[in-house]
Formats: structure tokens, sequence, C-alpha cells
């Protein structure tokens, strides 16, 4: 029998990834998101859409009343590390509270498992590299401490409710559905890769790079570019790793690529020109961010189908150059 899952935030950019995927393995899928960042049409067919916002906590008993939820995969929050410097505590408070009661929500509901969407904005300027589980977490931004409150208190939940999570740190993801019907369209647009595709179609003025001047070897910022279809199969493998007991996972594809790099790939893959100038460094970023995915390929033979930048860029590419105003709903 099909089971029901809860993915709020499923019309967002990683959400609706994983919608699909669970869709597309014939589970029934609930999303719920106030669409303040997310698309109706990026919601997969087949899909139901709960408009409503998690503040709302009367909206979302009714979820829970109106359905029997296998589990909670929960990306609904504020994700930006930039604003979040500026709104720290609208970040601790939305993000925490959000998250927390959902789970308060979920465990009432008699739910007995919880996935989070989690960040490596937890471990800020990490003293080794790559990343892995036991490096010491002291997040940079107000962004990255919301998540890591988040974290603690599913820590609780489990040792007091028996409430299984995974929570899944991600680095940075990037690309598309590789069949083109999902795509990157945030509003405002903060990200590399498609910033980089959008100053090498020419609707964009040119790409500002934040600083050349750290200490790698092209001076650029060095990170973890991994596929928003490899994000969404890993969620599927924890889920079922859930049964064992809950976890956490750097979830990379444990190779870095610097500014430059992913600007090389991008003329690479649409044979144009970035066209660029050199900015100065965005607070809070820090020079080198690569996780070390072991444990998570380990415990659940988890393995990166779109490992090469090029791959990930050309998915992107092709659905950013045949979405010129994204979803096209704002
Ligand atoms: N960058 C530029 N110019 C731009 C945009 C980005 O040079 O116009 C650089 C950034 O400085 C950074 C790299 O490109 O070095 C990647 O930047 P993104 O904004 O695409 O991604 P971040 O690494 O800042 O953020 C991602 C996620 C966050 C998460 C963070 C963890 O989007 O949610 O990784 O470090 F918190």
């Amino acid at each position: 029998m099909a089971r029901t899952y809860l993915v709020t935030g499923g019309a967002g950019y990683v959400g609706s990834h994983v919608a699909l995927a669970l869709a597309e393995r014939g589970d029934r899928v609930v999303v719920l998101d106030n669409l303040s960042q997310g698309h109706r049409a990026a919601v997969p067919e087949g899909a139901e859409l709960v408009v409503a916002d998690l503040a709302d906590r009367h909206a979302v008993a009714e979820v829970f009343a109106a359905y029997r939820f296998e589990a909670v995969l929960h990306f609904a929050a504020l994700s930006l590390v930039g604003e979040s410097m500026r709104e720290p505590l609208r970040y601790c408070a939305e993000n925490t509270a959000n998250s927390l009661w959902l789970a308060e929500a979920a465990v009432k509901a008699g739910v007995r498992k919880f996935v989070l969407s989690s960040t490596a904005a937890l471990f800020g300027a990490p003293d080794r590299i790559p990343i892995d589980e036991e490096a010491p977490v002291r997040p940079g931004s107000a962004y990255g401490e919301s998540k890591l409150m988040v974290e603690r208190g599913l820590a609780w939940a489990d040792r007091v409710h028996g409430l299984r999570s995974a929570c899944l740190r991600y680095f940075n993801a990037a690309g598309a559905d590789p069949a083109g019907r999902l795509g990157e369209d945030h509003r405002p647009e903060t990200h590399l890769i498609p910033l980089a595709i959008d100053a090498a179609l020419g609707r964009t003025p040119p790409l500002t790079v934040f600083g050349d001047d750290y200490p790698t070897p092209d001076g650029t910022c060095i990170r973890d570019y991994v596929h928003v279809t490899d994000l969404a199969e890993a969620h599927l493998r924890v889920l079922d790793r859930l049964e064992e007991g809950s976890c956490r996972y750097n979830l990379g594809n444990g190779a870095g690529h610097s500014v430059r790099e992913v600007i090389a790939a991008v003329e690479r893959v649409g044979g144009r020109k970035v066209p660029h100038v050199i900015g100065p460094r965005r607070p809070g970023d820090p020079p080198v961010l690569v996780a070390s995915s072991e444990r998570l390929r380990r415990e659940t033979g988890w393995t990166p189908r779109f490992a090469a930048l090029d791959d990930i860029v050309r998915t992107a590419w092709a659905w950013r150059e045949r979405h010129p105003g994204g979803y096209g709903d704002r």
C-alpha cells in the first residue's frame, strides 16, 4: 500500500525535487507550503498541495487530522545566510518555532519519523576539510544557528517521545531535475550557478565574484556542489535507514570547486562567456566548505549520480534557458 508523506516546503527548490522522487516511487505526497518562496507549478503531479503557513498551528493540526503520515519531511524555512545576519532574531524565532511546533504536531498525531533539511552553515569556518559529522558545530550565521536549535530540539523529541529524526546537512544544492520538470527559481536569486547562467545568457548585468583574495589556490571560495536529484535520492535512503534510529549526515559530493571553476564550467557547458567583475567578500562566507559524506555512503549505500560539476551545471543550464521567467507565477 502506498505510504503518505508530508513535505513542508514541497513547492520550493529542494522540497519539490524530493516530493517528485517520492511521487515517482508511488508514494502519496501532501505538500504544505505558504508559497512565499515556493511555486504552485513546482508541486509534482499527483501530489496534493495545502497552502498554509507553518505558523498557523490550527491549519497544521488540520493537516495531521486529515491524513495518516508515515513521515514528515521538513524543508519550509527561511534560508538566506545574508538575510539572517540582518534579521537574526526573525531567523532564530521563525525557523525554530515553526519546526519544533511541527515536530510536536507530528508526535501528537503518532508520526514516528521526521527528516530535517539542515545545513553546512552549522559548521561556520571549519578546522578540517572535508567536514565529517564529528566536526564541531559553531554556526557562523543566525541561519545556521536556527537549524542547530532545531536539530537539538529533535534530539529531545527522540529521547522523550521516540520521534526518530534524520538531520541532513546539505552543502550547496545545485542543478535541476534531469528530465527538465523542475528547476531552481528563488526570488531574489542569490545562488552562484543560476546567477552565472543568467549572466552568460545576457539576462542580468555581469556576475560579481565575492572576493578573490581568499586563502585558496585561485583566491575564490570553494564549495561542495551536490545535485538536487542526488539530494532527493539521499532522502529516500535515509527514510529507510530511520527504521534503525535517529541519524545525522553531511550531504555533499565530497569535491570542492572554486567560484572561478564554476564560472569555467558554465562557460564550457553553455558555450558562452560569463561576464563577471570582482567585488568585495560577502560577510559570513567561509573560504572552503567541502563535505565528507562517507557515513551516508557507508550506512545507506547512497552515491551521487551527478558527481561531475559539468553534469550539475548542464541540468541547471537546460532548465534556466528554457524558463527565462522561472516558473512564471510571479
Ligand atoms: N558567490 C559569488 N557571487 C554571487 C553569488 C555567490 O561570488 O553572486 C559565491 C559565494 O561567495 C560563495 C559561492 O559563490 O563562495 C556559493 O554561493 P551561494 O550563495 O550559491 O551558496 P552559499 O555557499 O553561500 O550557501 C549555501 C546554501 C545555504 C547554506 C550554505 C552553507 O545556499 O543555505 O551553503 O554554507 F547555508
